[in-house]
C-alpha cells in the first residue's frame, strides 16, 4: 500500500466533495490501486493546519459544515501557507482555492515550488494552468512530479483525457463546446420572461455562477477553458489575445423567443478550428448536440481525422464529478509509481 502524504488547499464545494469521495472510495482505492490518501495539511481562507499523523477528514468536514474554520483546528499554523508547505514532506497537493485568472495568485507560486521539489499537484483551480501551463509541465518533467488539471476544464467532463489518452495518433480538426452552465441558465430564464439581472441572480442562487459573474457573462470562463484545451491537447501555444471573445450581455428575450419559433436556440459556444479560436453566442438547431446542452449540462464535440466525430455530454449539478476528476488525476499519477 502506498500512503500518499497529501495537502488539501481550499475547503469549499469541490474539496468537501473530494473528502466525501475519498472516504467513500477508500477501500476501492486500496484494493484496486494500492493507494491511501493521508491528508496531513489543510487550508482555507483562515490559514493552514498540519497534522503529520493525518487528519480525520470526516471530522474536518463536519467542522467546516458547521461553520468552523481551519484556524479552529488542532495543528493550526497561521496564514503563511506556502512557507509551511515548503517545509513539509509531501507527495501530493490538491489545489481548489478561488481562481485568480490575472496572475495565478498564491496558488501558482505554491504549484511552482511543489513541482520544483518533486511534489505532485492536482488542480481544480484554473488560475495556475491559464497563466503558466507549459512552465508547470516543464517543472514536473524535470523533477519527475505529476501534474493533473483535468478538473479545470468542464469539471467532470473528461475533455483533456479523451483527447490525450483515447485518440492515439489522431488529429483534432475541430473542437466546439458549451462549457458554461450559467449562460445556459440565463438564456433559459430570459426565454421564460425573466430580466437579465434576475436571471443572473437566479444563476447565482442555484450556485451555477462564478463568484465574479462577469467571468461567465463576458464569455471569459468559457475562453479560459478553451485556452487550456488549445494549449494542452491541440498543440497550440496561445494566450487569451488569440481568442475572439463575445459575451452574452447583448442577448435578449426577444432574440431567444424569435429563434425558438424557428426551432433554434442560442448557446454560448467555444470553438477551435484551423488555428482560429472563438467564444460567442451562436444560433443552433434546438435538436443539434450542442443545442441540446441545457441547464447543468456541458458538452463537447470533437472532430478528428481518424476517430470520427465524438459527442460527450455531462450533467453536473454539484461539483461531485469535478472532485472525482481530481481523485482520478491523482490515481493516474500514482498508480504505476
Ligand atoms: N465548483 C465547481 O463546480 C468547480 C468546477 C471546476 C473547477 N472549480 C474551481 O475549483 C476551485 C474551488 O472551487 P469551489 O467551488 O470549491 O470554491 P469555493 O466553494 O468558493 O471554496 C473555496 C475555498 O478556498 C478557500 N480559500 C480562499 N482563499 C484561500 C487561500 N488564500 N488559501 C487557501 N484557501 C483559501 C475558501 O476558504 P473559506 O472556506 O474560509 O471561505 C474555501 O474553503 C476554484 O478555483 C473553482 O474555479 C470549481
Amino acid at each position: 500500500m502506498k500512503q500518499l502524504k497529501t495537502a488539501m488547499l481550499g475547503l469549499g464545494s469541490v474539496h468537501k466533495n473530494l473528502i466525501s469521495i475519498l472516504e467513500e472510495k477508500k477501500a476501492a482505492l486500496a484494493a484496486q490501486y494500492g493507494l491511501d490518501f493521508k491528508i496531513i495539511a489543510i487550508s482555507d481562507s483562515s490559514g493552514i493546519a498540519v497534522n503529520e499523523d493525518g487528519y480525520d477528514m470526516a471530522a474536518v468536514l463536519e467542522h467546516k459544515k458547521s461553520g468552523g474554520r481551519v484556524s479552529g483546528l488542532s495543528g493550526y499554523q497561521g496564514t503563511r501557507q506556502q512557507h509551511i508547505l515548503n517545509e513539509l514532506a509531501l507527495d501530493l497537493i490538491f489545489e481548489a482555492t478561488p481562481v485568480d485568472l490575472k496572475t495565478g495568485g498564491e496558488a501558482l507560486d505554491i504549484c511552482r515550488s511543489a513541482l520544483i521539489r518533486g511534489v505532485s499537484v492536482v488542480m481544480a483551480n484554473k488560475g495556475p494552468v491559464v497563466q503558466a501551463l507549459s512552465e508547470l509541465e516543464n517543472l514536473a518533467e524535470k523533477s519527475g512530479a505529476g501534474i493533473g488539471y483535468s478538473a479545470t476544464v468542464c469539471g467532470g467532463l473528461p475533455v483533456l483525457n479523451i483527447a490525450r489518452r483515447d485518440m492515439v495518433c489522431g488529429t483534432i480538426t475541430k473542437i466546439s463546446g458549451v462549457f458554461n452552465g450559467t449562460s445556459n441558465f440565463i438564456f433559459d430564464a430570459l426565454a421564460k420572461g425573466m430580466s437579465f439581472d434576475d436571471a443572473l441572480r437566479e444563476a447565482q442562487n442555484v450556485g451555477a455562477a462564478e463568484a465574479d459573474p462577469a467571468l461567465d457573462i463576458g464569455g471569459w470562463d468559457t475562453a479560459f477553458k478553451l485556452l487550456i484545451i488549445a494549449n494542452s491537447v491541440l498543440g497550440a501555444d496561445i494566450t487569451l489575445d488569440n481568442i475572439a471573445v463575445d459575451g452574452i450581455e447583448d442577448i435578449t428575450a426577444e432574440m431567444l423567443i424569435k429563434e425558438q419559433e424557428k426551432g433554434n436556440i442560442i448557446k454560448l459556444v467555444a470553438s477551435a478550428e484551423e488555428g482560429r479560436y472563438s467564444v460567442r453566442p451562436e444560433v443552433l438547431p434546438m435538436d443539434s448536440f450542442l443545442g441540446s446542452c441545457n441547464g447543468w449540462e456541458m458538452g463537447v464535440e470533437i472532430h478528428s481525422d481518424i476517430y470520427g466525430i465524438m459527442y460527450h455530454k455531462l450533467y453536473e449539478k454539484e461539483p461531485i464529478p469535478t472532485a472525482a476528476s481530481m481523485m482520478r488525476d491523482a490515481v493516474n499519477i500514482f498508480r504505476h509509481r
